[in-house]
């Protein structure tokens, strides 16, 4: 099977973003790549604006290199073309993998963005559907609608969540119509869209091992892995922060605390950074509770209404 490992994204630049922001003395950030010769990542112009935005995502080291890989290609592409030399444009469609609240959608819709400012796509939307979307309720309604959506999303990022429900329901079932349909866009209009399937990991690993043709169709394969105690606080503290709340060093506890029970007892379905979004969003409820019955008819001033309480941090099915 040429799929999942083989199909991995190639390291011949392997730079490690993280080093951007260790020496910025000169302007530059040093990073090594595999052969040991050193490269220079540009601290300003485009590039700098990307990393930043990359930058704002907790992990995802991956993603983060996968981006600069794109990057340096369109570059040295664009130099080849100018020294006569062959540029052919490469696939970029994608399987994404990994459990719920895993950054899967959020890493398709920033993906969109910037393969748009790279000018690898027109538009960088992101049009997100699943089963119910692509497949209809008689013979040649599903390869309309699929054929109708990926109209919609031409010059950004299709991005099919939960694929593998495609193939549910065997070789009857109008999903394969819809897969045989993407199949074919993905000839129509190439170049013009990203295809990005996505789901659990057991799942798609096992619809792409029952569709012997799809994976070399995907030549990225991502992984997304469930964040660790420590990255969701970061996580947590960076929501808070867009928020404009902070989390006292006594919140940090208790929530840390909430995530270890919460993690070991969820387990399977324990959705990381969206758990996080849940209970922070709840936390703020409390918190709006609480000073309103500490404040009656006055406002509780800058810092009270800033800050979240441990008191106001609460698992979520209490
Ligand atoms: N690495 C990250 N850094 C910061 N926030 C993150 C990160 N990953 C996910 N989030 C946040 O967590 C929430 C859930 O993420 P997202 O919807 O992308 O997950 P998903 O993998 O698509 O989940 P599902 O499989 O259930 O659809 C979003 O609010 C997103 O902004
Ligand atoms: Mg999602």
């Amino acid at each position: 099977m040429a799929a999942a490992s083989s199909s991995r994204p190639s390291r011949q630049i392997n730079i490690v973003l993280r080093n951007a922001d260790q020496d910025t003395t000169a302007g530059y950030a040093s990073a090594a790549d595999p052969s040991g010769s050193l490269k220079s990542l540009p601290q300003s112009g485009p590039w700098a604006e990307w990393h930043k935005e990359l930058d704002r995502l907790v992990g995802l080291d991956d993603i983060k290199e996968l981006v600069y890989e794109i990057y340096a290609l369109l570059q040295i592409m664009q130099y080849r073309s100018e020294a006569s030399l062959q540029a052919q444009a490469h696939v970029y469609h994608m399987i994404f993998k990994g459990n719920p609240g895993t950054g899967k959608t959020t890493v398709a819709r920033l993906l969109a963005k910037l393969f748009q400012s790279m000018g690898l796509l027109a538009k960088g939307h992101l049009v997100e559907v699943e089963r119910a979307d692509l497949v209809g309720e008689y013979i040649g309604h599903t390869a309309q609608k699929t054929r109708d959506l990926v109209k919609k999303a031409l010059g950004g990022v299709l991005f099919v969540d939960e694929a593998y429900s495609l193939a549910r329901g065997g070789e009857k079932d109008f999903g394969k119509e819809a897969i045989d349909t993407l199949v074919k866009a993905m000839e129509d209009y190439k170049n013009q869209f990203v295809l990005i399937l996505a789901g659990y990991t057991l799942e798609i690993d096992s619809f792409l091992m029952t569709n012997p043709g799809l994976p070399s169709r995907f030549p990225i394969q991502m992984t997304f892995p469930d964040y660790s105690v420590d990255q969701l606080i970061q996580i947590a503290e960076g929501m808070a922060k867009d928020r404009e709340y902070t989390l006292l060093p006594q919140t940090i506890y208790k929530f840390r605390q909430l995530l270890v029970q919460e993690k070991s007892e969820a387990i399977c379905d324990f959705s990381n950074a969206r758990f996080v979004r849940n209970v922070l969003e709840r936390a703020i409820r409390y918190q709006a509770v609480r000073l309103l019955s500490q404040h009656p008819g006055s406002s509780p001033g800058r810092q009270e209404l800033m800050a979240l309480r441990p008191e106001d941090v609460r698992g979520l099915q209490h």
